[in-house]
């Protein structure tokens, strides 16, 4: 059996696997075929944060599937009272088939995973992002970029900018992050990404200068600077931050058919300008889309693993 916790734990080939499985299951959806892969199959769908794509895009993947997705709040759960989460998911994982889990920290749905009897998929922690990074990629390439682009991060070291590191550095991609100085990726995630880019080939770039990072770019990519949980620090942030929006100054110096790509939600006038947002080298709500079918593909994906 298998969890999806992180790209960490993936080879290049498996995450390719992936990607090829959810193109097919997209393919057979847009032709109006719906195939029941996971027939009266439950995921149990545990949110300690908000959302809207990954519930959306969860609920209404596996009932596309043929299953059937239970919306688990910790606002009605016990685990929102105190419950231990070993005690959670041993109950949990008895009454259903697969888990996903929104939450704080990735130790959490280690825990979680290390006690559940069925694949649990993370839905977003505070270290990583790896169902949106999986769209991400599903969506580069439909836009026509390859494993060969140079991709650029420009913003905060954040959950997604550890889930880039971790995809680029198992496909042997390039990449150049550019934070503030203060808001870079945790050293220990650096030291994992740096160790498979020795393997893969993969090229890393740290800088503190975003023009940098954007120059030559096929792929702009930016994010929230203020994550869910750091609301606290939302106008210190916003003053941090200042001269890393991605604003058309900064898509000028990319590459000419460079596409741009957020995760959403998107803060205009903040990490990204209006213009950029809706402007035609935007793919945001093509990667919105991809959530359903990449995440189609991971379900399937975990399930046969188990079978
Ligand atoms: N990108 C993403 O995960 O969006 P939600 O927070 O709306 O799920
Ligand atoms: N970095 C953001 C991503 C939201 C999908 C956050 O963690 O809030």
């Amino acid at each position: 059996m298998r969890h999806f916790l992180t790209l960490k734990d993936y080879s290049k080939e498996e995450i390719l696997e992936i990607i090829a499985l959810s193109n097919e299951i997209k393919r057979e959806m847009k032709s109006g075929v719906f195939k029941p892969y996971m027939a009266n199959k439950t995921l149990g769908m545990i949110f300690e944060k908000s959302s809207t794509r990954t519930r959306v895009s969860f609920e209404v993947g596996i009932y596309q599937l043929g299953g059937i997705g239970l919306f688990l709040s910790n606002r009605d759960l016990q685990i929102g009272r105190g419950e231990p989460i070993k005690d959670s998911a041993r109950v949990i994982s008895r009454m259903v088939d697969m888990v996903m889990i929104r939450t704080y920290s990735q130790s959490i749905i280690e825990e979680f995973a290390s006690y559940s009897k069925v694949p649990v998929i993370n839905g977003l922690t505070d270290e990583y992002h790896p169902v949106q990074i999986m769209a991400d990629l599903m969506t580069m390439f439909e836009h026509g970029k390859s494993l060969e682009s140079k991709i650029a991060w420009i913003g905060d070291g954040n959950n997604m900018t550890s889930s880039w590191l971790m995809l680029v550095s198992k496909l042997g991609m390039e990449i150049r992050v550019a934070t503030p100085k203060g808001y870079e990726v945790p050293q220990n995630i650096i030291d994992d990404a740096m160790n498979f880019a020795n393997e893969s080939g993969a090229k890393i770039i740290f800088t503190n200068d975003p023009k940098e990072a954007a120059t030559k770019a096929d792929v702009i990519n930016t994010d929230t600077w203020v994550s869910m949980g750091q609301d606290e620090e939302k106008e210190r942030r916003k003053r941090d931050f200042k001269g890393f929006i991605v604003d058309s100054s900064i898509m000028k110096l990319a590459n000419k058919d460079a596409i741009f790509m957020h995760c959403l939600p998107a803060y205009r006038g903040d990490e990204v300008s209006e213009e950029v947002l809706e402007g035609s080298q935007s793919v945001v709500f093509d990667e919105a889309e991809n959530r359903l079918h990449v995440q189609k593909g991971i379900m399937v994906w975990l399930d046969r693993k188990r079978d």
